[in-house]
């Protein structure tokens, strides 16, 4: 029964008293920000269906990232985008990779800037999947000696973390062991722990042009209706001795995210996909939706649901709202 002592709208009158009782404070350091980069020099090709990102060359990467540095985001995650694909995505782990030498470039001018290698062949191989393929089927174990490799090309070349995103089993323990072999002890793996196979993805791959040239990703990433499933590959990946945990996507998986952060004590990072951010890009220019408005409320609702950290193609527009 209504109580007219009890009124929780004395301290929603003002935005002075809002601000005072607010649980969840969205900041630039909460960002993680995705960067394409491509051979070339001068490149800056926008993405179609993700407006505002590119793929970029290393010389406009850089760019990218001290004008990130900035606005106060204190960390990038980079993808490649190869010259040359072949079976088993050499490129991936080559020294002179484009990765491995945008991460100098990067480190050079922006020594302060975290630097986080997506770990995955998908980019890389002329089929588009994420493991060497054997009589049509993703081999498990043969790519996790690849992914290590990787790996440590990429702590090699002076990237602060790395982030495997294949869904191989075992992954993130090969990947340890060689980083761990090679003295890069300290170098942390942020791994995608609990990542579903989603329709989400979509806008990203044209992005890497990692579309996958037959079937699909179901054998090696989740099924999304589990919840049970998520909590084992979290737990099996922190066995393995990853530092930071993943859940993606992140809008429409916002109860794993909930569900890590209560049953886990490591850092939740949540990948706010790039399905995500066109679907409010699309919105907004429709008029359907304040875009700003809607971006803002998404990545709170994120950290609200548990994210310590938010991957995010929003990064550098929402940084600057909130610097305001
Ligand atoms: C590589 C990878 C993907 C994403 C991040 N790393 C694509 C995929 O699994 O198909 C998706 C990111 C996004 O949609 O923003 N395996």
């Amino acid at each position: 029964m209504y109580n007219p002592l009890i009124r929780p709208r004395r301290l929603r009158t003002n935005e002075t008293i809002r601000r005072m009782v607010r649980e969840t404070v969205l900041t630039p350091d909460d960002f993680i920000y995705p960067l394409f980069v491509t051979h070339g020099k001068g490149v800056k090709k926008e993405i179609g269906s993700m407006p505002g990102n590119f793929q970029q060359s290393i010389d406009n990467i850089v760019k990218d990232c001290e004008e990130a540095q900035g606005l106060g985001i204190p960390a990038v995650i980079l993808f490649g985008i190869p010259e040359h694909k072949d079976e088993v995505g050499s490129e991936a782990y080559d020294e002179h990779g484009i990765v491995q030498n945008a991460i100098k470039a990067i480190k050079d001018r922006t020594p302060e800037i975290i630097v986080i290698t997506d770990v995955c062949l998908c980019e890389y191989t002329s089929h588009g999947h994420c493991g060497v393929i054997k009589n049509g089927t993703v081999q498990n174990d043969p790519t996790l000696e690849l992914l290590a490799k990787e790996a440590v090309s990429h702590a090699r070349a002076g990237a602060d973390m790395v982030a495997p995103s294949d869904m191989m089993d075992g992954r993130v323990g090969a990947i340890r062991e060689a980083l761990d072999e090679e003295n890069f002890t300290g170098i942390p793996i942020m791994s995608y722990a609990a990542k579903y196979a989603s329709g989400f993805y979509g806008p990203f791959r044209e992005a890497a042009e990692s579309t996958p040239q037959f079937g699909d990703r179901r054998s090696y990433q989740m099924d999304p209706p589990n919840t049970r499933e998520a909590m084992r590959e979290v737990a099996l990946d922190i066995d393995e001795g990853a530092d930071i945990v993943m859940v993606k996507p992140a809008l429409s998986y916002l109860d794993i995210i909930y569900r890590v952060k209560q049953e886990f004590d490591l850092p939740v990072a949540a990948y706010n996909v790039s399905g995500e951010f066109s679907m409010v890009k699309a919105a907004a220019k429709l008029g359907w939706i304040e875009g700003d408005r809607v971006m803002l409320e998404i990545l709170t609702s994120m950290k609200r649901a548990g994210a310590d950290m938010i991957l995010t193609y929003h990064a550098k527009e929402a940084a600057k709202l909130l610097n305001k």
